[in-house]
């Protein structure tokens, strides 16, 4: 495998992923305020970047609470625009949600609104505008939420990676290229500069003998990552929050965008010694992301205990034998086999559906901004199997809102928010319709999104 370093960056000064400070956000109630800020991404001797952040940090800082409790979030808006937060994962009341149109109104510049909601599942989650997205979080805008179980912890560190990535020129500026049509055609905005919690890493301080929890957010615009970290093996405890059984992935960790993984790392290797954490998620293109960085000190001897997963999230299990089936069709793209099935008149009408910008369909539909009417009404209580086709030729990671549900065609049927598509890949997921308002459901490629790949479901 040959390695190279993505983007500028070779030289880059060593550097630790800075550990961010978390924030109880129950107690008083936290303070979040999205604004242009100045931070350093790619290192020291390179200039400092403009960008959007949550206050004034790359990513915002990691929000924490106790599952069940309830948290308080006061938004302000110092953006430009008009925009929102939405808590990516959280099964919340609806007007919680923060899809402009959609649940509340967008909060427009120099506005704030008030976040207030109980978090019943524990779990990695995320939070990040949902307002010209593509822009928002390709500028910088985006967290991590972590609910804390009740019981003893899983590992003795618990430390969060957000991976993502930026567009950069030279000089270390964000190229303003947002809403580009061959990015939104093809595998979105990918950048050229990866970050890991918003600084081109060098190394993670691990010392032998520690168990280490690591929770693995990709919020990233259109980036994949597969992760595999050289000498060790980490454990997969919980996907998109979830708790799965706890089980090795020597193939990689495959995080799509709005994807997250939680996995044990058990700090086997020598003292002194460094191990590279790498991405080949892209054939040709494969990079070290950062080293495991090991201290000197002799540390303790590796745990022999195995690895557990917290509990189970309080989910309903969906009735899968009198479950409703409905069709769920991605379309649309560069090189579709749509397009390649078609007539000389459906192939016309296609042409002309992509040159107004609606690049890709759900069931057909091209959806460009978020208020519209549901694709699906579903009944309350009622359990549901969608079928989901992926009738294109390229990769989407499909996120819906307020629930969590099954992937049926996935080993141990994780339950996920989020679920990556191979190119033409079918796939089931089953989930109980139990969170009644309009949820969104769309790619989370964000450039796939905003050019049609995104539809409502109602839950009456
Ligand atoms: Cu991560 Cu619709 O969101
Ligand atoms: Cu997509």
């Amino acid at each position: 495998m040959r390695l190279r370093r993505r983007g500028f960056l070779a030289g880059a000064a060593a550097l630790a992923a800075a550990p961010l400070l978390p924030a109880r956000a129950q107690d008083a109630g936290v303070r979040l305020a999205a604004a242009p800020a100045k931070v350093n991404l790619v290192g020291a001797g390179y200039p400092d970047t403009e960008v959007w952040a949550f206050n004034g940090s790359v990513p915002g800082q990691v929000l924490r609470a106790r599952q069940g409790e309830v948290l308080r979030v006061q938004y302000e808006n110092r953006l430009p625009g008009p925009s929102t937060v939405h808590w990516h994962g959280i099964r919340l009341p609806n007007a919680m949600d923060g899809v402009p149109g959609l649940t509340q109104p967008p909060v427009p510049p120099g506005g704030d609104f008030q976040y207030e909601f109980r978090v019943p599942d524990a779990g990695t989650y995320w939070y990040h505008p949902h307002a010209r997205s593509s822009e928002e979080l390709g500028r910088g805008l985006y967290g991590a939420l972590v609910v804390d179980e009740p019981g003893a912890p899983v590992a003795d560190r618990d430390a969060v990676w957000v991976l993502s990535d930026f567009r950069l020129d030279r000089e270390a500026r964000i190229t303003p290229d947002f809403g580009h049509m061959r990015d939104a055609s093809h595998d979105g905005r990918v950048g050229n500069t990866v970050a890991v919690n918003g600084r081109v890493a060098e190394g993670f301080a691990v010392r032998r003998g520690e168990r280490v929890r690591l929770r693995l957010v990709n919020a990233a615009n259109a980036r994949m990552f597969r992760l595999r970290f050289e000498g060790h093996s980490p454990v997969v405890i919980a996907l998109d929050g979830h708790p799965v059984e706890p089980h090795a992935v020597p193939q990689g960790i495959v995080l799509g965008p709005g994807m997250r993984a939680d996995v044990v790392l058990d700090a086997t290797g020598e003292p002194g010694s460094r191990h590279r954490v790498v991405d080949d998620w892209y054939r040709d293109a494969a990079y070290r992301l950062l080293d495991l960085a090991y201290d000197a000190a002799p540390g303790g001897a590796p745990s022999q205990a195995p690895v557990r997963a917290p509990d189970a999230n309080p989910l309903a299990e969906p009735d899968l034998a009198r479950a409703e089936r409905l069709p769920l069709v991605l379309g649309g793209g560069a090189m579709s086999p749509e397009l390649q099935r078609a007539t000389p008149e459906e192939r016309s009408r296609i042409a002309a559906r992509m040159r107004g910008g609606g690049m890709w369909t759900l069931n057909g539909h091209a959806m460009r901004g978020h208020v519209h009417a549901p694709l699906f009404t579903l009944r309350r209580g009622r359990s549901y199997v969608f079928e989901v086709v992926n009738d294109t030729a390229w990769h989407h990671p499909l996120h819906l809102h307020g629930v969590a549900f099954r992937v049926l065609s996935a080993p141990m049927r994780p339950w996920r928010d989020t679920v990556l598509l191979a190119p033409r890949e079918r796939l089931e997921i089953a989930f109980v319709a139990d969170n009644p308002g309009d949820w969104m459901i769309h790619c989370h490629i964000l450039e796939h999104q905003d050019a049609g790949m995104m539809a409502s479901m109602r839950i009456d």
